[in-house]
């Protein structure tokens, strides 16, 4: 696929085929994303490939979460309803780089990193034939699912699922450009 080609298709993947993603294919997006650029060269990333038990057992408890906070309205039901279907799971963390800075935005150009070795793994799926989604509503339950994983140190940016989309999902309605130029 060409440069263009993978811009285009790449879409969230929202429900995956049972066919698996293999142990080489998950290592291909990791060492794409950790091929980003980063503030500093800070490389702030860190990655947790949950195994099955554990994919099962988050998915859980956000369907849990979901049940008994029917009155917050999130898309947390529709996030563990993709986690179903996704063939393999990625807890994704930022390192915990300390500032003394005064500087309150100090943090900002690590989660920009991170944003740019996320998208490098979504464009590397979309190349290896494969579909991806990040998933920020694991953060409803980032307390329970860093117990849950024994992790301490680190912050939880994201989950990011792949696996073998079901349909080529149609490019979805994005902005135009001329409304997005500030000049
Ligand atoms: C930071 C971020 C967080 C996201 N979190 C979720 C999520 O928790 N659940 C979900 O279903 N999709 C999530 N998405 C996917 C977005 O819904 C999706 O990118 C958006 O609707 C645009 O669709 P597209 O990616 O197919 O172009 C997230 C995307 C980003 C960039």
């Amino acid at each position: 696929m060409n440069f263009d080609e993978i811009i285009k298709n790449r879409r969230s993947a929202r429900a995956f085929t049972e066919k698996d993603v293999s142990e080489e294919q998950v290592k291909k997006i990791l060492d794409s994303g950790i091929k980003a650029p980063s503030a500093r060269n800070r490389q702030p990333w860190k990655f947790y490939i949950l195994n099955e038990e554990q994919k099962t057992h988050i998915m859980n408890m956000l369907f849990e979460w979901d049940k008994l906070n029917p009155k917050e309205k999130t898309s947390v039901k529709g996030t563990a309803q993709q986690i179903k279907t996704a063939n393999k799971m990625i807890m994704i963390y930022s390192d915990n780089y300390s500032s003394k800075s005064k500087n309150k935005n100090y943090k900002k150009p690590d989660y920009i990193s991170l944003g740019c070795a996320i998208e490098n793994m979504s464009l590397q799926a979309i190349d290896l034939g494969l579909g991806s989604c990040i998933l920020c509503d694991t953060l409803y339950i980032e307390d329970e699912i860093n117990e849950y994983l024994g992790i301490k140190n680190f912050e939880q940016i994201c989950g990011f699922i792949i696996g073998t989309p079901i349909y080529n999902y149609p490019p979805k309605i994005k902005k135009n450009l001329k409304e997005l130029l500030l000049n």
